[in-house]
């Protein structure tokens, strides 16, 4: 065949650069020859506590209905969040993560055409998510570190239908507050989906966790995506929703698959939001961890970027030299340079307290080399 049959595809899709995962574990003990075992992976953002006894039970019982398809509509669990949340059960869309909905949204109000506006160093899906669709990104460069909800209001223009917004956001750890959230909604025009990306939600001290919900009744065009990859500790079964306008879900679940969340996954997701003294530990440990990477990071004379989040980006100069000799030790974090324009920043998931004493003594070593 002379045909390269990658050519068929539209030029946008070609260009894309695929998103960059976190080193699997199984992966670097194949390279270097390691044992499981004796790698940490702090690379990801997630959950080192792994999950409760109730969430495991219920992933017990959901493995004996596995011959059937799914509830497609994810009935019980949208009750379950209805519930949480006040809202309607129409108005959420489930996902295979949240990171399945992020692409619903783009698939639903992007295409050529259309444009869609981010900050630099945002989480990496929406300018792909943006592409993927053959719709344009604007890049808004940065206010430290975080996004400049001005300047990003200013970019807007006639083309524009999406605002992606990380808050916090991956992997700066940035924070944008109420205020400054609801100063940007007024600000925008109506045609303009807002997406307020949650995915560290629950990491959030107790107080702001549920500002944007309440931003959802006065401003129809918000959506809000969450997941229960994180702090409920089901990266690994993938699901995520959205609350989103009545009329803004019925879009997004005409594009859905009909049954893009697994049994297991549903199952899980239920058990898991009813245990709420889980998810107060995960975020009381992750606030221990986050204060011990912080003051290790401090000892070795580095800069960090104050985070929200489950982890820490911490300037170390050479970042892409550390990272290798941080996999020579077993420890895979993650470089944040090509994607994310942090060239000089390694962003490391907050682990166990032995995890992250790891961490912080082969990064000792590694600076050292
Ligand atoms: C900001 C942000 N949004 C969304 C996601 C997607 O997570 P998931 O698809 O597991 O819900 C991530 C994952 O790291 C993230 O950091």
């Amino acid at each position: 065949m002379k045909m390269d049959l990658c050519e068929l595809s539209p030029s946008y899709v070609r260009s894309i650069a695929p998103y960059q995962p976190g080193k699997p574990i199984s992966e670097l003990a194949r390279e270097m020859g390691l044992d499981e075992r004796a790698i940490v992976k702090l690379a990801s953002n997630e959950n080192p506590r792994g999950i409760g006894p109730r969430t495991r039970a219920a992933i017990e019982a959901a493995i004996g209905d596995v011959a059937r398809y799914p509830d497609g509509n994810g009935f019980e669990l949208k009750q379950a969040l209805a519930k949480r949340y006040h809202v309607d059960a129409a108005s959420i869309v489930l996902g295979n993560g949240s990171n399945d909905v992020l692409e619903l949204l783009a698939l639903a109000f992007l295409g050529p055409g259309r444009a869609a506006v981010l900050s630099q160093h945002a989480f990496a899906v929406y300018p792909l998510a943006t592409q993927a669709r053959g719709a344009r990104s604007i890049v808004v460069p940065a206010k430290d570190y975080g996004h400049d909800l001005e300047a990003m209001a200013r970019a807007i223009d006639d083309e524009t239908y999406v605002a992606w917004i990380a808050n916090p956001n991956n992997p700066t750890g940035t924070f944008a507050r109420h205020g400054e959230i609801e100063a940007f909604l007024k600000r925008v025009p109506e045609r303009v989906l807002v997406v307020m990306d949650e995915a560290y939600n629950e990491y959030l001290t107790p107080d702001l966790r549920g500002d944007s919900v309440k931003l959802l009744k006065r401003h129809p065009n918000l959506v809000v995506t969450r997941t229960f990859s994180k702090a409920y500790g089901l990266a690994g079964l993938r699901v995520g929703y959205a609350l989103a306008h009545a009329s803004v879900a019925d879009v997004m679940n005409r594009v859905r698959q009909p049954f893009n969340v697994n049994s297991i996954a549903l199952a899980a997701a239920v058990a898991a939001l009813d245990d709420m003294e889980f998810v107060a530990r995960s975020y009381a440990e992750n606030l221990q961890g986050l204060r011990q990477l912080e003051e290790g990071a401090r000892g070795l004379g580095l800069e960090y970027i104050p985070s929200h989040g489950n982890f820490l980006t911490i300037r170390v100069g050479k970042a892409g030299e550390t990272y290798k000799r941080l996999l020579r030790r077993g420890v895979i974090v993650r470089p944040v340079g090509g994607g994310y324009g942090l060239p000089e920043h390694l962003r490391v998931t907050v682990g166990t307290a032995a995890e992250n004493e790891r961490f912080l003594a082969a990064l000792a070593a590694s600076l050292k080399e």
